[in-house]
């Protein structure tokens, strides 16, 4: 099916400035030598004017006129005592020059400050053109992802529930499909989770409450929430954090970030035909460093920044190994930038393995 691009108005008032400004700018270009070409004719044609002056002159004196009326018709011109008799007055001559330098300064710098302006507009508008392209495709492969996620769960969720009515299978099958569809709904529920985080983010509406929080007891409950899973899908997850190890955060925003970054592990480890995962943590100056590291596909290092931009995700939605919608990387970064953290990612490279590394800030009275 062909996809015909809408008429967007907005858009077409942007380009449509961009090629207003770029006249603009051709026609102050041409202004600055309009005006240095005029400026430097007016310059000669009053130094022609004064030799012409001193033509006169000297054929006035030559018929006999006395210097003082000569002097009186043409007040551009002295008198030397060389052959020559008249030239004109060097302080005219260097009026003039003056002059001419006054005036192609004066064009320079009104020339030069116009340039600067149109140029800067433009590359504005040049910039938010094409950051307006790059989220338009991004949201494009978000709009296809979401439809995937929201659509395979659906499917799946229908076919469990029609196999329980219609079927009545037997106990253990019954269950089997009970936790399928818990593990689906999960899904759904953790992807509305993040676009309403990403909405509640984009509008400035997240008040976060940060508290001295026991991380060993956050990455607990975590294990319990990811192992089992996590191990069904032949994927080893540990966790280590020292009993008293906390941090200052909001425990929702910490939640969010860890099982972001442990869940992303894991998909990228399944990808990688299974592997280990493993969440460190441990005191770090005023913070505490907590590192996910996983044996996964790995990513090339050029996109390390990349990844924690909003719809981010490495590839085409087609050919793409791994489900999701490219928020979660996103939502991280905001979280832990709320919470005056730091995130980044390290990977030596596609098949390499991962590791996302959260600084973030222990609590107030023990920042070393
Ligand atoms: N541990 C990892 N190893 C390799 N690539 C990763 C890892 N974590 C994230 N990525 C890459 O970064 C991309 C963006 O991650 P992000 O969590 O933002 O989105 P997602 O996991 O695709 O979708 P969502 O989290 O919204 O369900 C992923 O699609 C994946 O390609
Ligand atoms: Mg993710």
């Amino acid at each position: 099916m062909a996809i015909r691009r809408r008429f967007d108005p907005t858009r077409a008032l942007q380009w449509g400035f961009v090629v207003l400004l770029s006249i603009a700018a051709a026609q102050v270009v041409w202004w600055i030598l309009d005006e240095v070409r005029h400026t430097q004719k007016l310059h000669d044609a009053l130094i022609a004017e004064y030799e012409v002056e001193v033509q006169a002159a000297r054929a006035m004196l030559d018929r006999g006129t006395p210097a003082t009326e000569v002097s009186d018709l043409f007040p551009q011109v002295v008198f030397s005592s060389g052959p020559e008799r008249v030239a004109v007055n060097p302080r005219a001559l260097a009026e003039l020059d003056d002059d001419r330098i006054r005036r192609l300064r004066r064009i320079g710098w009104e020339g030069a400050f116009f340039l600067l302006v149109l140029v800067a507009a433009m590359a504005v508008l040049a910039q938010a053109l094409h950051q307006d392209a790059q989220l338009r495709r991004r949201q494009q492969n978000f709009l296809a992802a979401v439809t995937h996620e929201f659509k395979s769960p659906l499917a799946s969720i229908k076919l469990s529930a029609e196999t329980i009515a219609l079927r009545d299978p037997p106990p253990d099958k019954r269950r089997a499909l009970v936790e399928r569809l818990l593990a689906d709904i999960d899904r759904l529920d953790a992807m509305i989770g993040n676009i309403l985080d990403t909405a509640r983010l984009e509008e400035g509406r997240v008040q976060l409450q940060p508290e001295r929080v026991s991380l060993a007891a956050a990455v607990r409950a975590l294990a319990e929430e990811v192992g089992p899973r996590a191990a069904a899908a032949g994927v080893a997850f540990t966790a280590e954090a020292a009993p008293e190890l906390e941090v200052q955060a909001d425990p929702i925003a910490l939640r969010t970030v860890l099982r972001n970054l442990v869940d992303n592990a894991i998909k990228a480890t399944v990808a990688n035909g299974g592997g280990s995962v493993r969440l460190e943590a441990g005191k770090s100056g005023a913070f505490v460093r907590i590192a996910v590291r996983d044996t996964g596909v790995g990513f090339a290092a050029p996109e390390s920044h990349r990844l924690f931009e909003k719809f981010y995700r490495p590839g085409d939605e087609l050919r793409r190994k791994t489900r999701g919608s490219g928020l979660g990387l996103y939502i991280v970064r905001r979280f832990v930038e709320l919470e005056h953290g730091r995130v980044s990612a390290h990977s030596d490279g596609p098949g390499q393995g991962a590791v996302f590394t959260v600084l973030w800030p222990a609590p107030r009275g023990e920042r070393a």
